[in-house]
């Protein structure tokens, strides 16, 4: 089995949650399975040392269960881009909408340096929201988008497309 067959064969479609007409993508049977994780884990610090990528960061909550052990796997650090209220020092803040509702994402002012280049990663990529607003903070900060990264996308959802404003490059492994 290929690791997207791998994924594919764990990932859970939940109906109507949170909302009626949503099919929800539920990743929590992967977690259970470690050498599974290892080989996903894999895959993304693959695509770090490739596009030579400073910093992860990765988006609440989902975002840091992979990120933070592919930033510790490739010696990296790490930072978290939050929803609004969460983070306690000083942030900036971007506004956008989601597949289900809309959402503030906030990221500590500090946390990039001027010109590090950056894997935004999250579990899931559905209309691209998230990662973009998780970009523009990134930029906000003198920062660069080496890649974004993914465990699952949504093709139907076109997310990619919004995310390729500036030609970056976007990997899933499972679409
Ligand atoms: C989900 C997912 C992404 C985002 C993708 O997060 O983990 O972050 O939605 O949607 P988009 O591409 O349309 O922006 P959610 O808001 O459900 O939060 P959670 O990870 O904390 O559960
Ligand atoms: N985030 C946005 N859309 C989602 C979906 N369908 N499943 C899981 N997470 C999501």
């Amino acid at each position: 089995m290929t690791l997207s067959e791998k994924i594919n064969a764990e990932i859970r479609d939940i109906k109507d949650f949170p909302k009626p007409g949503i099919v929800f993508k539920d990743i929590t049977p992967i977690l259970s399975r470690p050498k599974l994780v290892s080989e996903i884990v894999d895959w993304f610090v693959e695509k770090g040392k490739q596009d030579k990528i400073d910093v992860i960061v990765g988006v609440e909550s989902r975002g840091f269960l992979f990120g933070m052990m592919v930033a510790e796997r490739l010696g990296l650090p790490f930072v978290p881009v939050r929803k609004e209220g969460k983070l306690p020092h000083k942030t900036i803040k971007h506004s956008y909408d989601l597949e289900y509702g809309s959402a503030t994402m906030e990221i500590h002012s500090d946390a990039i340096k001027p010109g590090q280049k950056v894997m935004i990663h999250d579990d899931l990529l559905a209309t691209g929201g998230t990662a973009l607003a998780a970009a523009k903070l990134v930029k906000e900060l003198g920062g660069k988008v080496g890649n974004f990264t993914f465990l699952i996308e949504l093709g139907f959802l076109e997310g990619e497309k919004k995310l390729k404003t500036e030609n970056e490059a976007v990997y899933s492994i499972v679409t």
